[in-house]
């Protein structure tokens, strides 16, 4: 078989750090914070900034906060658990290696004794079954297994428990039902196709009551201190980060962000996961050596979509496309079942998708 002729015009399709937004490069950053203060006035300026700008294209409710955090998405979700977890049981759900990770952090770390209810790579589990008189721990969408929740219908309206959904490669790909949530957290790096090294920290009032009310048994860093005398430390979430940012970074979310708005914002951002995902659910039907992993259709992924692969070595297959250029970074992650990973999310363009599905023969192909 012949190499096709039509090459994806940009390769990047990793699920994390994923491909920078479409006509983006360095030189087009605003640099005028660099070597100053994050504390000076345009350095908060321009952290007020990129809240607003995330507020405005999240559509994020006036009843949510939204804050930069140091460590990126674990950073979040960590603070997270560690400052608010303990005040009731926990159930913590887990489908994926993300989501035992934060089964992990329960278990080993906080000792909390959780439920755990857990499924294959592939499934999700019953999500019926979740007592909601707990606080419950969850993967909106699970990078590494491309299983998602379909909606927030399973997550009770009148719930006494806190929902914390470590939503990282979810935001800004799907309409997120705020209200139901009361804990979110995320990185640039994904959907946004930013860098990584800050998380993004959302909390609803119901997280902010928890925050003020309750005082964990354990020993918290400084960097997961969110309050002050019993009252929440607002600064967070007003551009006065715990410890230094990168304000290369910030800049880079800022510039993706005003890109996402003049896209139409969540919408349009949407609307572009969307067909990159239907453009590759086409490769796949059309092919009877390709599979989705996830089984139910109303649970795959948009953004990080696993593949299965019938008849060839996978990572074999990857190599030889990172080789050629093509395609990088689409085998699967290390602890899932072999297979391909294809991010579809907003920074991916339709046309690269497309221009994949012949490389993909010719790769299998090759390595059959
Ligand atoms: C679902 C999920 N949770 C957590 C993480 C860890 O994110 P970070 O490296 O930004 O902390 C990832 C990264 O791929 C992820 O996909």
């Amino acid at each position: 078989m012949l190499k096709p002729q039509l090459r994806p015009a940009r390769p990047h399709f990793s699920s994390g750090p994923c491909a920078k937004p479409p006509g983006w490069s360095p030189d087009q950053l605003d640099t005028r914070v660099l070597g100053r203060s994050h504390r000076s006035g345009l350095g908060k300026e321009r952290l007020q900034h990129c809240i607003d700008l995330m507020r405005e294209n999240l559509q994020l409710p006036a009843t949510h906060r939204i804050g930069i955090v140091p460590a990126s998405d674990t950073g979040a979700f960590e603070m997270a658990m560690w400052s608010m977890l303990g005040a009731r049981p926990v159930t913590c759900l887990a489908w994926e290696s993300f989501g035992e990770g934060w089964v992990t952090d329960a278990v080993k770390q906080l000792r909390l004794d959780p439920t755990v209810i857990r499924s294959d790579y592939g499934e999700l589990p019953d999500l019926g079954q979740v007592d909601w008189s707990s606080d419950v721990l969850f993967t909106w969408n699970g990078t590494t297994s491309g299983v998602r929740v379909p909606n927030g219908a399973w997550i009770a309206a009148d719930r006494e428990g806190l929902s914390f959904a470590d939503a990282t490669s979810a935001v800004f790909a799907y309409d997120l039902p705020w209200d139901r949530i009361d804990v979110a957290t995320f990185s640039w790096q994904k959907v946004l196709g930013g860098e990584g090294g800050h998380g993004v920290l959302i909390l609803g009032p119901r997280a902010v009551e928890r925050l003020e009310s309750f005082t964990p048994d354990r020993p918290l860093p400084k960097i997961f201190r969110m309050t002050k005398g019993g009252k929440l430390n607002e600064g967070i979430f007003a551009g006065e980060t715990i410890n230094t940012p990168s304000m290369l970074a910030v800049e880079d979310a800022i510039w993706t962000l005003e890109w996402a708005r003049s896209i139409g914002g969540l919408n349009g951002l949407m609307a572009r996961t969307d067909a990159n995902a239907a453009a590759l659910d086409r490769i796949v039907d059309a092919r009877d050596w390709l599979g989705h992993l996830a089984q139910a259709p109303e649970t795959r992924s948009k953004t990080s979509v696993c593949l299965t692969v019938a008849g060839a070595d996978p990572k074999r297959m990857a190599r030889l496309l990172e080789e050629e250029g093509v395609a990088f970074d689409i085998a699967s992650y290390r602890d899932a079942p072999p297979g391909l990973r294809i991010w579809c999310g907003a920074t991916v363009e339709t046309t690269d998708i497309e221009a994949l599905g012949p490389w993909l023969d010719w790769a299998w192909e090759q390595c059959r």
